[in-house]
């Protein structure tokens, strides 16, 4: 009765819940595991048949002094060791491949879970949480999985086996054994509680480790011209101390545990030595049972005292699995509706009705929006900076969904609208166009199969890019470095417009895609737009308003709403107009 209620203090359910929420990873290669965990009997059981051999050999050799029946002692004692070490390779050999499955599929799994996430996922975390939880996390729970896991089977195993051979010895000694083991697991379930609030500031200090080192690389320009050398030492510094300060508060309240059971077990054994020389002087117990019983002894609490330590990434990796399975369990707010209808390649119109939008709850960056583009049209967003532009053409794709009123293509709400159709049918350049590492060929055909050179070869002259493209060495096939660093500013833009280009979808949206560049090379990439432009439906935004003159539409959102609508020509006329006085005041 008191085992089991220490037993179940011990945690048990957390650990089963968390063991369990991994068993679906560990269904692909059961086989393996379970021959993994059935290895870890013998070797487990091997320990105590060497405690027990140790009866006969004291009784019979040092009492009796008869050495005939136990020669075969030595030998047995080497092919002991021999077949458990063997064993023990191949258990820790399965376990490790089946430990580096699982966590590659639960990587892959993330990874997946990470690409549908939307773009407010990525607003609030910052790169080093992303990496740490996604990738550190699962090596924290899989590795502690297969290591401990091993562990701790063969040790339950061992101790099953040696607490036979401590009852086959003498049940009254293995008692007063028993009772003392249990009483030093019993510190054991408080160590969740106290390591639980150290583990979540340390994964947010590791996860700062992280971002230092990304802003170090992508900020590497910054810092060089800001000499901030010193400064980016001294906060790197900073969060290396606080991670040390968290792992040395770690051991101060979990390294208690281990003088305690140590002092615990050392009670144990004295009243164990103390009972069982009783026992030997009275006659009810022989001197081998007694050596081979406190071998058993020995052999069962040593790992014991280390128990603590052990408990500790125990619980660590569990607190991994947990942290990884809230990410798996959340469910990204931007998906598929139920009924998703798959887009008409043949866009007739798109209206944002009513539209307003906050990226926090009560900060609005849009509000009432109202208009109509017809297919073919070009619409021209205007306004001051950080009026809601960039925000006003980022609903449409669905990076964010509108807090209040819609947006409708074809008289649908975006909403109902297949995610996957939705994005194919429009082709975004961004103000800030993000290249991927490899080659100009692969960032402009993002892995599309099925690509004609002709398509490719369109696509490069249409954005401009051929002369540029024919100086290289390599041409197409030329490396362009990590977020393209090896190209000019324009030269990125123009692998945007050719990538848009090639994407071929009936609606282009451009965010400054003309910022960037000097004139000379504004004309080139406008006449590479204006290619872009012909036969789409196109929301352009654009500071310089010689850009947008042509547009059919001009609209001016100031401030989150939308202050004019009209041709540039309308607009021009409205003396006290925000446009008119725009244009002015560039024209001076
Ligand atoms: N990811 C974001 N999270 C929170 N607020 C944002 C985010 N992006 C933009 N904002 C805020 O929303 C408002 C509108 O920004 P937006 O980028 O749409 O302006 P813009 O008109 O494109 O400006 P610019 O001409 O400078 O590019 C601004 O107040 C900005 O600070
Ligand atoms: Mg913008």
């Amino acid at each position: 009765m008191m085992l089991k209620t220490v037993k179940n203090k011990v945690e048990s359910s957390y650990i089963v819940q968390n063991y369990k929420k991994i068993l679906p990873f560990v269904k692909p290669y059961w086989v393996r595991a379970v021959i993994a965990m059935l290895i870890t009997i013998p070797i487990g059981s091997m320990d105590a048949l060497i405690a027990l051999m140790l009866k006969p050999y004291m009784d019979i050799v040092l009492v009796e002094k008869s050495t005939e029946a136990t020669a075969y002692i030595p030998i047995l004692i080497i092919v002991f060791s021999l077949v458990q070490s063997s064993l023990n390779y191949l258990a820790t050999y399965l376990n490790t491949w089946v430990g580096r499955k699982i966590a590659n599929d639960v990587k892959i799994k993330l990874f997946d879970k990470l690409m549908d996430y939307e773009a407010s996922f990525f607003d609030r975390k910052n790169s080093g949480e992303i990496q740490f939880r996604f990738n550190n996390d699962v090596d924290t729970a899989c590795n502690g999985l297969i290591s401990n896991l091993k562990k701790f089977v063969t040790r339950i195993f061992s101790s099953i086996a040696l607490i036979c051979v401590l009852l086959y010895n003498s049940w009254q000694l293995a008692i007063i054994a028993l009772v003392v083991m249990f009483g030093a697991l019993y510190p054991l379930r408080t160590i969740r509680k106290r390591i639980k609030d150290i583990m979540k500031k340390t994964v947010f200090s590791g996860a700062k480790v992280m971002t230092h080192f990304n802003e170090a690389f992508n900020g590497n320009k910054v810092i060089t011209s800001y000499n901030l050398k010193n400064y980016q030492n001294k906060k790197f510094k900073e969060t290396l101390q606080s991670v040390f300060t968290l792992g040395i508060k770690m051991v101060q309240r979990t390294g208690i545990m281990s003088p305690i059971m140590h002092f615990i077990i050392s009670v144990g054994i004295a009243l164990v030595i103390w009972y069982g020389s009783y026992l030997i002087a009275s006659g009810e117990m022989t001197p081998g049972n007694f050596v081979s019983f406190l071998a058993a002894l020995l052999m069962l609490y040593t790992p014991i005292k280390a128990l603590g330590n052990d408990f500790n990434s125990v619980i660590m990796s569990l607190m991994a699995i947990e942290r990884i399975f809230e990410l798996m369990e959340d469910i990204p707010t931007i998906k598929n509706s139920e009924n998703a209808a798959v887009l008409d390649k043949n866009v007739s119109s798109i209206e944002y009705q009513n539209v307003s939008f906050g990226y926090s709850k009560n900060r609005f960056s849009l509000k009432n929006i109202n208009i109509k583009i017809d297919a073919g049209e070009t619409v021209a967003l205007v306004g001051n900076s950080g009026g809601g532009k960039s925000t006003f053409a980022s609903l449409l794709p669905r990076f964010y969904d509108v807090s209040s009123g819609k947006i409708i293509i074809n008289g649908k709400d975006i909403r109902d609208i297949d995610l996957y159709s939705l994005r194919e049918h429009i082709a975004v350049v961004f103000q800030d166009n993000f290249l991927f590492s490899g080659t100009i060929r692969e960032n402009i055909t993002l892995g599309k199969e099925n690509v004609s050179q002709e398509d490719i070869d369109l696509a490069v002259k249409s954005a401009c890019l051929e002369e540029f493209v024919a100086e290289l060495k390599d041409g197409l096939d030329s490396q362009i470095g990590e977020r393209g660093v090896l190209i000019s500013g324009g030269q990125k833009q123009r692998i945007a417009i050719a990538r848009a280009f090639l994407k071929n979808a009936p609606i282009v949206i451009l965010d400054e895609a003309t910022s960037a560049l000097d004139n000379k090379s504004e004309a080139v990439v406008q006449r590479a737009i204006d290619n872009l432009m012909k036969n789409r439906t196109v929301i352009v935004i654009a500071h310089r308003l010689s850009t947008v003159r042509n547009a059919d539409k001009i609209v001016v959102i100031n401030y989150g709403q939308i202050a004019e609508i009209g041709t540039h020509d309308e607009l021009i006329k409205r003396e006290e107009g925000i446009y008119a006085s725009l244009y002015k005041a560039q024209l001076k």
